[in-house]
This record gives C-alpha cells, sequence and structure tokens, in this order.
C-alpha cells in the first residue's frame, strides 16, 4: 500500500486521441442550485481517476453526465472519442458502469447474476469464472445475492459492470458502507481492474481512498472541479511544512530551535515536534547529533489541499 503508482502522464494534452474522456463545460441544474457548474476534464488513456468531494459536491450528477445518463444543460462529454448525449447504444459495449448493488435480479446466485450479464452483452461464461475469480467471489458462486455481505455484494455489482471487458469504467462510491478491511480487499480489486490496462474513473469521498488508489485527483466542491493533478503533485504544491516529531529529549528544545530552517519547535506529551520547509537540512542535523529518537516524518495531505482551496476542513 502507498506505492507510487504507474503512467505518469507526459502526452501532451491537445490530441484528441490522448485522451479517453473528455468534459467540456458541463452544467446541470436543478431549479436553481447548479449541481454540475461549468466542469472541464480530460482522462487519458490508462488512468486511474478519482472525482474526490464531500457528499453533495455534484459527483454522482457529474459521472452521470459523462456517462450520458442524464442530459447536460450545457457543455458536451465524450468516451472514446464519441459524443454521449444523445446516448449511443454503440457506445455501450466498451463502458463499464458500476449498477447499484440492490439491482441485482431476485433470488440468482452470484453465478447467475454474472452468467445473465453475459447474456445480455453474447459474452462467453467463461468470463464468469475469471470474474468470480478477480473478485474473491469464487467460493460465494452458489449463494443468492441477497446472502452476501455488503462488501461481496459492491463486489458483484463491479464484477457485473467487468463482464464486456471494458475500456472504461465507472464506480461511483464503490466503497461506501463497507468496513475497513472490506475496503481494503475492494482496492485490490479495484487496482487489478486499472492494472489490466483499463481506464476507471471512480468517486469518492474519502480522501485516504483516493490518495492510495488514484493516479490522478479532481478535487470536487458545489459542483466545480477545484483543481485536477497526482496526489502527490497537489500535496507538494501546497509547499506545507513537514512535521518531525522526536522523543522528547532527543534534543534540547534551545538546540533544536537553533538548526537553520527549523520555523518551529513544540513540546508536549513526552513528543518533540519540529516544523520545516528543509527536512533533509533538519534530519541531517538531528543524525549528525544522534538525535533521532522516537522519529516520525508527517507531510501535508489532502485534507490540507481541500483546506486550502475551500478555506474550510474536509467534512465527507
Ligand atoms: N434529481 C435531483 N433533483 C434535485 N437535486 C438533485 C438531484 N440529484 C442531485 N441533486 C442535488 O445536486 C447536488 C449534487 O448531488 P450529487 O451529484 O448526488 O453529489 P455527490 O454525488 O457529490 O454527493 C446535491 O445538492 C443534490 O442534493
Ligand atoms: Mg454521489
Amino acid at each position: 500500500m502507498g506505492e507510487t503508482r504507474g503512467s505518469t502522464t507526459t502526452t501532451s494534452r491537445g490530441a484528441d486521441q490522448t485522451v479517453v474522456i473528455e468534459a467540456r463545460g458541463l452544467v446541470k441544474r436543478y431549479g436553481s442550485l447548479t449541481a454540475v457548474d461549468h466542469v472541464d476534464l480530460a482522462v487519458e488513456p490508462g488512468t486511474f481517476f478519482g472525482v474526490l468531494g464531500p457528499n453533495g459536491a455534484g459527483k454522482t450528477t457529474l459521472l452521470e453526465l459523462i456517462e450520458g445518463l442524464r442530459q447536460p444543460d450545457a457543455g458536451e462529454a465524450r468516451i472514446l472519442g464519441e459524443p454521449t448525449w444523445p446516448r449511443d447504444t454503440g457506445l455501450l459495449p466498451r463502458i463499464g458502469v458500476q449498477q447499484q448493488a440492490s439491482s441485482f435480479f431476485e433470488r440468482l446466485t452470484a453465478k447467475e447474476q454474472l452468467e445473465v450479464f453475459a447474456d445480455l452483452y453474447g459474452v462467453d461464461h467463461r468470463r464468469v469464472s475469471e470474474l468470480l475469480e478477480m473478485s474473491g467471489l469464487t467460493d460465494k458462486s452458489k449463494t443468492k445475492t441477497e446472502d452476501l455481505s455488503g462488501g461481496q455484494k459492491q463486489r458483484l455489482s463491479i464484477a457485473c459492470a467487468l463482464i464486456n471487458d471494458p475500456e472504461v469504467v465507472f464506480l461511483d462510491e464503490p466503497t461506501a458502507a463497507l468496513d475497513p478491511q472490506a475496503r481494503r480487499n475492494l482496492w485490490d480489486v479495484l487496482r487489478g481492474i486499472n492494472d489490466r490496462g483499463a481506464t476507471v474513473v471512480l468517486t469518492t469521498h474519502h480522501m485516504d481512498e483516493a490518495e492510495v488508489l488514484c493516479d490522478r485527483i479532481a478535487i470536487m466542491d458545489h459542483g466545480q472541479i477545484l483543481t485536477v493533478d497526482s496526489p502527490a503533485a497537489l500535496v507538494r504544491d501546497l509547499g506545507a511544512a513537514t512535521r518531525i516529531n522526536l522523543r522528547a529529549g532527543a534534543i534540547q528544545v534551545e538546540e533544536a530551535r537553533g538548526i537553520r530552517g527549523v520555523e518551529g519547535v513544540s513540546q508536549e506529551d513526552g513528543t518533540l515536534s519540529l516544523t520545516t520547509h528543509d527536512p533533509t537540512h533538519a534530519l541531517t542535523e538531528l543524525a549528525r547529533r544522534d538525535a533521532l529518537d522516537g522519529l516520525q516524518v508527517t507531510g501535508a495531505n489532502l485534507e490540507d489541499v481541500f483546506l486550502n482551496l475551500t478555506g474550510r476542513e474536509y467534512r465527507a
């Protein structure tokens, strides 16, 4: 976990063939509320793309506009170069949209669900066993969907979206309402989809999920995309200080204050805490003084990015 993900994007933006999903000036209004407010987006092939924002930010509406499930009031979305509104049935075999878990056919087993989807798409039933395996449901293949746990249902609904081996997969809050262990299991499944080459667009209100899974994150609030970048770049561009924690007494407070580049020193609850924009120098100095007892180094995170962009604390 926490490894650097691949596909750093260096391709030129102008060339349309390098873009799998494109949105220009998308707007959706519900009465006086603008749920999606002039959104532009470009997603390159193979990207694991996250739309991150608090509840009500407009993530689901944006996804539905891009998928062609809702008509925009203005603007246009394209997937694989094709406009998604008016709805283009030719596009459907090439994309996967995660169904809500409640939309399973009643009384069917997990395997039968997938077989029905396979038949709808004219896909060989061998794909069903592959997907059961991939989503960790092989031993649940004979279980009726209503008897699956929340996490198993989520994984089955994702497997259904993958039946046609889509080039582009849309997942709307796929880990909502799961316990931490089930979320982590699902993260592995989602990584697997992307590793096999599909472009994945995922919405989430979990910062940690976006940070762990996504190559690029669009931060959304009040219908607008505030910024798009890799998680590392979003945090780096904040230019926030690094915090170095040591066991209290590892170094005298006054001595710590004297290290060049150290901006703040505080000591409480047995921890001495230094902040600096030059952690390399501070750590080198601390090491030279053999003062690294209890060392912990923490930087800014996406919560700081959100605070910086909106002026308020992130509350999902
Ligand atoms: N069908 C609808 N009719 C009226 N308002 C809606 C409808 N769908 C969503 N909204 C409103 O639009 C805003 C964005 O909703 P949504 O796209 O569901 O956000 P998110 O998925 O980020 O939680 C919210 O304020 C929501 O209440
Ligand atoms: Mg939503």
